[in-house]
């Protein structure tokens, strides 16, 4: 499958990058700046021992499947730019609607959940679903450590859940149907309590899984 990632030459999208293509999808990196996502996919391709394609945000937003891995202010800049491109498309929202510095305590936007936000901003035309809420960047980028954890994934479109399943489950996760795109609130607000938890206890990239499943 061809999986563009817009902002993938960030903390979140490298790994994504580079385990989809070690699992033989065909990755584009996106970023504003298309010479950065040339350099990190060069990177990232010889790390993942598998070509990786860079080019600006609309290149990678030419996949069948496109992530959208920038920060939460950036999503609607970023969706509004490309809001043609992505008609029809797969597009997996996993933006965390933090506000720094308080990144440990839940803040909702004012569309509900950044998922609930993009979709409207891509007016219904995407099949957005959310997933990857609480897959750590510096766990993703480790590739000897396996993905051991579920990720939920939520939308209003089965076809396209079903998709990003598929996909969770080829960077190494188990991904699980967590019910319709409203949901992302809950995913969306579980991050920050994550991030408390690696703070209390001292770990890194702590994550979810379902017990009795
Ligand atoms: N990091 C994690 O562990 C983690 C875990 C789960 C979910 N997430 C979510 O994943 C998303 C990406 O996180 P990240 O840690 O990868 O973030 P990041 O490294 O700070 O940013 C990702 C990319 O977004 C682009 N970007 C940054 N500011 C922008 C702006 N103002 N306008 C347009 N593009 C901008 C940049 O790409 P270019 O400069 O190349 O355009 C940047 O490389 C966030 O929404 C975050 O909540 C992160």
């Amino acid at each position: 499958m061809r999986i563009g990632i817009l902002g993938g030459a960030g903390k979140e999208g490298r790994g994504l990058a580079m385990r989809w293509a070690r699992a033989g999808h065909d990755v584009v990196i996106g970023s504003r700046d298309a010479a950065r996502a040339h350099a990190a996919a060069d990177e990232l391709g010889a790390r993942a021992r598998r070509a990786i394609a860079g080019g600006d945000n609309a290149t990678a937003a030419a996949g069948d499947v496109v992530v959208v891995s920038v920060p939460y202010p950036a999503q609607r800049p970023t969706l509004e730019a490309l809001r043609a491109a992505l008609a029809g498309k797969i597009v997996v929202d996993l933006v965390v609607p933090l506000v720094p510095p308080a990144v440990a305590k839940v803040h909702l936007p004012e569309g509900g959940a950044a998922a609930l936000e993009a979709q409207r901003l891509l007016r219904d035309a995407a099949r957005v679903v959310g997933a990857l809420h609480h897959v750590s960047s510096t766990v993703l980028e480790d590739l000897e450590r396996p993905l051991d954890q579920d990720v939920l994934v939520v939308g209003d479109d089965a076809a396209a859940k079903a998709t990003v399943i598929e996909l969770v489950g080829a960077l190494g996760a188990r991904g699980l149907d967590a019910g319709a795109l409203a949901n992302a609130v809950a995913l969306e607000a579980m991050t920050p309590v994550l991030i408390h938890l690696n703070k209390t206890y001292k770990r890194h990239g702590l994550a979810l899984k379902i017990a009795g499943l």
